[in-house]
Order: C-alpha cells, then sequence, then structure tokens
C-alpha cells in the first residue's frame, strides 16, 4: 500500500553532463509534479505561494559528484510572490538527505556529516536516487502535509510502523520531469 519506495540493484545510475540544470518536482498517488522549493533551510514540495513565510523560493539543482547543488530561480520566484516574501540572497545550497528516519530534506552550505549526507545523488532516467554504501540506488521520499494547503515536508526512509501511524503521508518520487502542462 503506502510503502511503494523502490530499490534498484546494481550501478546502473545516468549523470546529467555537468551544470545541465534542473529542476524537482514530487509525484505520488495525490501529488503531480509538484516542486521542490527552499523554505526557510527545508526543502518543501508545493506552490511557492503557499508556503506562507518570508524565508522561501524557488530553486534550480545542477549535479557534481553526487551532489545536488541549489540556487535560487530569481525569475520563477519574483514571477509568484513579493521579493519582500522571499529569499533569493544566497547561492550554492546543497541538498541533504537525514540521516535520521523521519526527518526532512533541506539545504546546507556544509557537507555531509552524521547527521546529514549531501552526496550520493543519482539519476535513473529523470528519478532521483540516493545511492547507499551497498551501492544500490534507493527512493525512500514520503510527502508529509503541513500547515500550509498543499505544502508539503519531504521525509526520508519512514519506517512500516510510521506509515501506519501516520496515514496522510505518502510516498513519492522526485524526479526532473515537470507535469504535463506547465
Ligand atoms: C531563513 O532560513 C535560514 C535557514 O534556516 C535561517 O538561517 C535564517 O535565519 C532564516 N531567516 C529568517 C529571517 O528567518
Ligand atoms: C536566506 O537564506 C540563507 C540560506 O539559508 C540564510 O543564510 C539567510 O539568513 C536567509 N536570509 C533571510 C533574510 O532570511
Ligand atoms: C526558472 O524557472 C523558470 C520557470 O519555471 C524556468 O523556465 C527556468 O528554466 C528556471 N531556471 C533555471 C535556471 O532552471
Ligand atoms: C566541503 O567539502 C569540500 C570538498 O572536500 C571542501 O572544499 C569544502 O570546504 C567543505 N565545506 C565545508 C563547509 O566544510
Ligand atoms: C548515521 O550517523 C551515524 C553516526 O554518525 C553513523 O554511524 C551511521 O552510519 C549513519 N547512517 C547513515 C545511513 O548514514
Ligand atoms: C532506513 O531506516 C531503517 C530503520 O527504520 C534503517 O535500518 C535503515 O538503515 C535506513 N535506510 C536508509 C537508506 O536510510
Ligand atoms: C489521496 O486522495 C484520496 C482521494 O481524495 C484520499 O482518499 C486519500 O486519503 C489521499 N491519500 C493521501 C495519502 O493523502
Amino acid at each position: 500500500m503506502m510503502s511503494l519506495f523502490f530499490v534498484l540493484f546494481g550501478l546502473i545510475s545516468i549523470v546529467l553532463a555537468s551544470q545541465d540544470t534542473f529542476t524537482l518536482y514530487a509525484y505520488g498517488s495525490n501529488i503531480s509534479g509538484s516542486e521542490v522549493f527552499y523554505c526557510q533551510g527545508i526543502a518543501k514540495i508545493g506552490a511557492v505561494s503557499h508556503a506562507h513565510s518570508s524565508n522561501v523560493s524557488n530553486v534550480y539543482f545542477y549535479e557534481e559528484h553526487g551532489t545536488f547543488i541549489a540556487n535560487p530561480n530569481v525569475t520563477s520566484t519574483t514571477a509568484r510572490i513579493a521579493a519582500s516574501e522571499s529569499n533569493t540572497s544566497w547561492a550554492g545550497l546543497k541538498l541533504y538527505i537525514p540521516n535520521t528516519s523521519g526527518q526532512p530534506l533541506g539545504f546546507t552550505a556544509g557537507n555531509s556529516s552524521g547527521e546529514i549526507t549531501t552526496g550520493d545523488w543519482h539519476f535513473y532516467g529523470e528519478y532521483a536516487f540516493i545511492e547507499n554504501s551497498a551501492g544500490q540506488l534507493e527512493s525512500r521520499f514520503f510527502a508529509q502535509p503541513t500547515d500550509n494547503d498543499g505544502v508539503y515536508n519531504i521525509l526520508w526512509n519512514l519506517s512500516d510502523q510510521a506509515q501506519l501511524a501516520s496515514p496522510e503521508v505518502e510516498s513519492i518520487s522526485i524526479r526532473t520531469i515537470a507535469p504535463a502542462g506547465i
């Protein structure tokens, strides 16, 4: 049911040409290509205009040695929200995966530590995966609703028990393909 995360065996990842930029979108049963954006250092999905925060921006990424490096997409951010509500002053933050199950993905200026992993991102087609220490590509992403309608946190690696306890959380894939019609 909920835990339709997947693991690919073997090293079959595809690396984009360096400096190609891309935007990330989440897809799940009720989420059809919601954009990943920056909100106070946390990675959220949905419309940046619904985040009700003054510290938000749309982002684009490029891949470098397995790290997804983000920059604010000033064009799309200023098209959607007032400059006073956005934060496009930062640059070059890395998208990280929390080490602890059930914590949100976010953006950091630092490197991998005991708490977070900034590396090991890989693509298989347009799907983003994390490569584990055994060389398998894993997609264990979940969307957790927030108080803001249509805005979700992205959680990593929820246990079966945590999924059962939180039926509002849904399994998602993260892809570089925009939904049809955008
Ligand atoms: C914006 O978010 C960043 C990252 O969490 C934080 O360091 C900064 O203090 C925030 N700014 C405001 C005004 O809340
Ligand atoms: C903008 O985001 C950067 C990176 O997280 C943070 O260091 C900075 O404090 C934020 N600025 C404001 C005005 O929130
Ligand atoms: C910024 O967002 C716009 C609108 O979604 C998009 O067309 C553009 O390609 C993005 N910029 C980058 C550098 O990805
Ligand atoms: C992160 O690692 C890179 C490459 O090893 C290094 O150049 C950089 O200074 C490190 N950044 C921080 C904030 O530690
Ligand atoms: C999480 O952090 C601990 C302590 O730093 C480390 O031993 C462990 O390997 C990490 N787990 C993952 C999945 O990175
Ligand atoms: C996922 O969480 C489980 C514990 O619930 C842990 O044993 C496992 O190493 C984690 N896997 C990853 C890839 O983080
Ligand atoms: C997805 O939408 C359906 C229909 O609105 C609803 O019954 C279901 O609970 C939703 N699933 C999640 C995980 O929110």
